[in-house]
């Protein structure tokens, strides 16, 4: 059976590959040359797929601006599925990123019923610390809750003009049960990925949402409406007869007028370089020679003009997730399956030596097979988060497979590794407190 995606019930995939013929995922791999530095999650293949990254690539290489966005669900402890997210947003920083980061109050207020001082608490001292104790700069970087953010509000309510109840029901399962604010949190998450495209904030801009595949439903929706939003839509044609190629501007939304005003623009702009253009009821034709690039820029100006949005189709990635320490799932409720951000370094170390690892049945059995680190969680927190060196994680592989270290001594290095970084962050953490007003947050620790 096909599997479905929920973003509320974190679904156990079991084959990320299959995502790919399924929901039309692209590999990331097709896209890793492009970048000049990948992330370790995107070269270990931890990132594994993307939607529409290529424009991402380019304005990475090109030095071109682009947004980092994402959002995170204030309900309960930052851990190191969090960290993934975060890890990466502190990255596309680098890489010259504009970040803004949303805190989903709404969502959580909505689906989890907690309450807006809990939504506000726990986003500040769980989540937005952890950002930048993880190393988040306050340049270029805008950092909100859904229900403090207007525009985000007002965009919601807007999206909603494009979506009804039977599609709604079809991606997610929704009933006549479910509750409203429910769907409005979907759109809500769709007014996040979207709201910096806006006039008042960078306009038209590519915009990146690294998230969990979970998440895809969200992505899928909102890259639709979106499309869905905007006036015009630029195609590639080809000609039957000919085989000659050319472009193809519609007016799906467009106002009266408007297609002819780009007719226009396009003869004065280009008519002397050679272009030719043939205007019917729907949509221009265009012959000759102008790129791409020209061309969405003279349409985009134009949808602006007019008062449209002309949104840039935002891209994703999805990143595979960690299992948990005890085997299966990571788990909130299996407090051992995991280790929070904000956790103490000693009892972090704990739970790593009681780990389910890929070892055998005894110590004879290992040093004569060797451990099976592809079955081994420990393994896991080594390829995640322990070691950004790959010749480290390759002696730990050759170590395991050969037997000549066993699960012991193996687990107290990743346990130790793991108390030494943890000891750090929570002193970083301690002074992002200190930094909130630098990022524009208003807070009393109480
Ligand atoms: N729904 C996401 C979660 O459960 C949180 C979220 C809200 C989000 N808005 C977003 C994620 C925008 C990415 C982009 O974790
Ligand atoms: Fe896991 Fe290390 Fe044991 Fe191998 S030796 S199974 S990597 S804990």
């Amino acid at each position: 059976m096909a599997q479905k995606l929920d973003p509320w019930k974190s679904t156990e995939i079991s084959d990320y590959s299959k995502l790919f013929e399924e929901f039309g995922i692209q590999p990331f791999a097709e896209v890793l040359d492009a970048l000049p530095d990948p992330h370790k999650y995107m070269k270990r293949g931890i990132v594994f797929g993307h939607r529409g990254y290529e424009m991402i690539a380019d304005a990475i290489k090109n030095k071109k601006p682009f947004v980092i966005l994402d959002g995170f669900m204030p309900t309960g402890k930052a851990h190191f599925g969090h960290k993934m997210v975060m890890d990466q947003i502190v990255w596309y920083q680098k890489q010259g990123g504009i970040v803004v980061v949303g805190m989903a109050d709404c969502e959580a207020h909505a689906v989890r019923g907690l309450s807006w001082e809990e939504c506000r608490q726990i986003g500040v001292e769980e989540y937005i610390t952890s950002l930048i104790a993880l190393g988040l700069q306050p340049e270029n970087t805008r950092i909100y809750f859904q229900s403090e953010c207007q525009p985000v509000k007002d965009l919601a309510f807007e999206l909603g003009t494009k979506v009804n109840f039977s599609e709604m029901a079809a991606i997610y399962g929704f009933s006549g049960e479910t509750h409203l604010a429910h769907m409005v949190s979907v759109l809500t998450q769709g007014a996040d990925i979207l709201h910096s495209q806006l006039p008042e904030f960078e306009g038209p801009i590519p915009v990146v949402v690294p998230v969990g595949a979970d998440q895809d439903p969200h992505i899928r929706l909102t890259r639709d409406i979106a499309s869905k939003m905007n006036m015009f839509l630029i195609e590639r044609r080809e000609d039957q007869k000919t085989g000659s190629k050319y472009w193809s501007v519609r007016g799906k939304n467009a106002p009266e007028g408007a297609l002819k005003e780009i007719e226009k623009l396009l003869r004065d702009g280009f008519g002397g370089a050679g272009v030719q253009t043939k205007l019917s009821k729907e949509h221009i034709d265009i012959f000759g020679n102008i790129s791409e690039a020209e061309l969405t820029e003279l349409v985009k100006n134009a949808e602006l003009a007019h008062g449209g949005y002309a949104f840039v189709i935002p891209a994703s990635t999805y990143h595979r997730f960690m299992s948990g320490l005890t085997g299966g799932k990571m788990s909130s409720s299996i407090p051992d399956s995991n280790i929070a951000l904000s956790e103490d370094p000693k009892s972090a170390a704990k739970k790593i030596m009681k780990a389910k690892t890929g070892g055998r049945e005894s110590a004879e059995e290992q040093r004569e097979l060797g451990g099976e680190f592809d079955k081994c969680s420990v393994y896991e927190l080594y390829l995640f988060h322990l070691t950004d060196d790959d010749n480290e994680l390759i002696q730990v592989q050759k170590d395991c497979t050969s037997g000549n270290i066993l699960c012991g001594e193996c687990k107290k290095k990743a346990a130790d590794k793991m108390e030494a970084f943890l000891t750090d962050l929570q002193q970083k953490r301690e002074e992002a407190f200190d930094k909130l007003p630098l990022f524009g947050i208003d807070y009393v620790r109480k």
